[in-house]
């Protein structure tokens, strides 16, 4: 079965912070701090979706999904990272999953979708080696209580983003800007993704991936110097992430100046047979080299093509690119694909642009040439768009966050029709 699906994360869309025990995580130390996230916004409330996902199910089932793809926040289930476990955390993605198949839609849990436990974070986050063996314990917890009804389960979300963002730039929690120092993150995340596998795999799961954003990445021009920084900006945004989960090595990272702190055995742990890759697309990117800034790249704004509310260029065609690409790169080696998100921001209920944005990009992967397995629209509802706060809408759902109002998009009816056609649903012959 095809799944066909949307996606939200933990922080962005549930609120009820401190309720039922759950823990601080670095997103609430981060957006509580001055400065940090646009207008002082903060998840305390978002769409308040840990009191109306019976709601929430029900626009899914009203749009005609076959999936959702959604995290578990880890200080609910975990209120310090370690140690005792918070059972009401866990029962309401219970709660969660049990209305999920009620109405038939497949359950596809994200384990780590950036909001670690602040107590981790005290002990140095992703930084610290611990919180690989942590996270595993964690996903060991939450499969015993779900694997029952959950089949497949994403391990991290983007892993490259929040390195980048959140340890690198400090953009996003928990705010650490320390540019390439931050690549042990790459290396502790990659970890906690192969130990998480095989606690997963241990606990029954049956079927695991983890989801990379990835980006097709185009040379500013044909200068040797142009090529040579495309090149080092692929590496570290596409394979740093891809390369030790499905080859089992790392890329040639000496253009970083910095060194993986690697244990003999853990490439081996990161390169679990996966069931799947999630992939992540929003947009290409331009490079031209070298920085003036001592990087050894520039990004280059992409002219010409059309913009979103957030101004991120849009390229339907890079997402055949970007697919044809990974399959030229990892032949056999490449598991099935899914797009676990793909989706972009815009103001109104009469939203033409994202309508266009959405058609678009189905049409581009179904071109692509590999074996593709589901599809999954960033996002259900206009959410807690991290360093942006509310000021970026992604949602088929509208939301009034005085009220909590949601309001069905043009968008949303435009995707139920387009689901309703049952010919569409399948992409290519790829039953499980
Ligand atoms: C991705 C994130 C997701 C959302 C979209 C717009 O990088 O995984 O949480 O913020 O971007």
């Amino acid at each position: 079965m095809f799944l066909w699906g949307t996606a939200t994360a933990s922080y962005q869309i549930e609120g009820a912070v401190t309720e039922d025990g759950r823990g601080p995580s670095v997103w609430d130390t981060f957006s509580h701090t001055p400065g940090r996230v646009r207008d002082g916004h903060t998840g305390d409330v978002a769409c308040d979706h840990y009191h109306r996902y019976l709601e929430d199910v029900a626009l899914m089932a009203g749009l005609g999904v076959n999936a959702y793809r959604f995290s578990i926040a880890w200080p609910r289930v975990m209120p310090t990272g370690a140690g005792p476990v918070n059972q009401a955390g866990l029962d309401f993605y219970d709660r969660l999953v049990d209305a999920l198949c009620e109405r038939g839609i497949t359950p596809v849990p994200t384990l780590f979708h950036w909001d670690l436990p602040q107590a981790l974070e005290d002990e140095g986050g992703w930084l610290n080696r611990d919180t690989s063996r942590r996270f595993a314990d964690y996903a060991a917890v939450v499969a015993e209580r779900l694997a029952d009804r959950v089949r497949m389960w994403i391990t991290l979300n983007e892993p490259f983003v929040h390195m980048v963002e959140g340890y690198g730039l400090g953009i996003h929690a928990p705010g650490r800007a320390l540019m390439f120092d931050a690549l042990p993150v790459a290396h502790h995340q990659l970890l906690g993704h192969g130990l998480a596998t095989q606690a997963l795999r241990a606990a029954g799961a049956e079927q695991v991936l983890i989801t990379n954003n990835c980006t097709p990445v185009w040379p500013a021009s044909g200068s040797p110097e142009d090529l040579a920084a495309a090149e080092t900006y692929d590496i570290l945004h596409n394979r740093l992430f891809n390369d030790p989960v499905l080859t089992g090595a790392y890329p040639d990272l000496s253009a970083f100046g910095v060194e993986i702190p690697v244990r003999p055995g853990d490439l081996e742990t990161i390169a679990q047979p996966l069931d799947g890759l999630g992939i992540n697309y929003y947009n290409p990117t331009r490079i031209g080299g070298p920085g003036g800034d001592g990087l050894p790249f520039r990004f280059e704004e992409i002219s010409g093509v059309p913009t979103t509310a957030f101004g991120w260029p849009v390229v339907p065609d890079g997402l055949r690119e970007l697919l044809d690409s990974l399959k030229a790169r990892y032949g056999d080696a490449l598991p099935p694909v899914y797009i676990t998100e793909n989706g972009c921001s815009y103001d109104g209920l009469d939203d033409q642009e994202r309508i266009a944005y959405l058609d678009g990009h189905i049409t581009a992967m179904r071109q692509a040439d590999v074996d593709l397995r589901g599809y999954f629209v960033w996002s259900l509802l206009d959410n807690f768009e991290w360093a942006e706060g509310y000021h970026q809408r992604f949602g088929l759902v509208h939301v009034d966050f005085e009220t909590q109002q949601r309001t069905p998009k043009a968008s949303y009816h435009w995707l139920r029709k387009f689901l309703e056609a049952t010919d569409t649903l399948e992409v290519q012959s790829t039953d499980t």
